[in-house]
């Protein structure tokens, strides 16, 4: 199993005080250098994390993979051609949510969805769509010929009961087999981490896993001691 880093939150940190760090593009390197196989980041409509700087830079520096999140807009198409990321993968989105809420509601507009994939693909991009675990979205998926799907492990995520983990778990397992047979690559993201990973990991029909919020989460624990005792050193030595 692959583990692709969403990187979006390094971004939002530095947004918090509209200063230049800490820098996503140095964390891309970062995750790589660590092992990371991707690297992924979300250009939101509002530029409320990552914005086009950084999407032009990490474009360049990243070795191993890059995909774009992004919304199914003309905006956003013509970035993505001007910046050739390896993947691109289609959320929905909306302005006032905090994260992505659900998976793509294709069937709603699925002509515009099939001129945009095919848009990319012609630019050597391999799409990815961002969807419920559902039968229907794996259907419709293949109709539209995209090459990848992301099964939404939000619910998941949120589930509170056993019962609630082992359905939600279930319709998961369904779609990735279901999707594998249909020649689709099947990966997954939102909401893992590292206590609910482990099921996922059984599924082995799901290449890849798109990890952001609870890894940049941990890695202010497992790097504040550092920075702590680096500043104290500082202050000692200095004095
Ligand atoms: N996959 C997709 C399509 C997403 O929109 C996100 C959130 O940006 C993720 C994966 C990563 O989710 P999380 O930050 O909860 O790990």
């Amino acid at each position: 199993m692959k583990l692709a880093v969403n990187i979006d939150h390094v971004a939002t940190l530095r947004e918090a005080r509209g200063e230049n760090e800490p820098d996503p593009v140095a964390a891309a390197v970062v995750c790589e250098l660590a092992g990371a196989e991707g690297i992924v980041c979300h250009l939101r409509e509002d530029r409320r994390h990552i914005n086009d700087r950084d999407v032009r830079l990490i474009r360049e520096m990243v070795k191993t993979k890059l995909d774009l999140e992004m919304a199914a807009t003309d905006e956003m198409l013509k970035i993505a051609c001007e910046i050739l990321p390896d993947v691109v993968t289609l959320v929905p989105e909306k302005r006032k949510e905090l994260t992505t809420e659900g998976g793509l509601n294709i069937s709603q507009d699925k002509k515009r969805y099939e001129e945009f994939i095919r848009e990319l693909q012609s630019k050597e991009i391999a799409v990815s769509l961002f969807i419920d675990p559902e039968p229907v979205n794996i259907d419709l998926s293949v109709e539209l010929n995209a090459d990848i799907i992301e099964l939404h492990t939000g619910k998941y995520a949120n589930t509170r009961t056993e019962k609630d983990q082992i359905n939600e778990l279930s319709k998961i397992a369904v779609t990735a087999r279901m999707a594998s047979e249909l020649g689709l690559i099947v990966t997954a993201g939102h909401g893992l981490n590292y206590n609910n990973i482990f099921p996922i990991l059984n599924i082995h029909e799901i290449r890849e896993v798109s990890i952001g919020h609870s890894l940049i989460a941990r890695s202010v624990f497992t790097g504040l001691q550092k920075a702590v005792e680096d500043m104290l050193s500082i202050i000692s030595k200095n004095r």
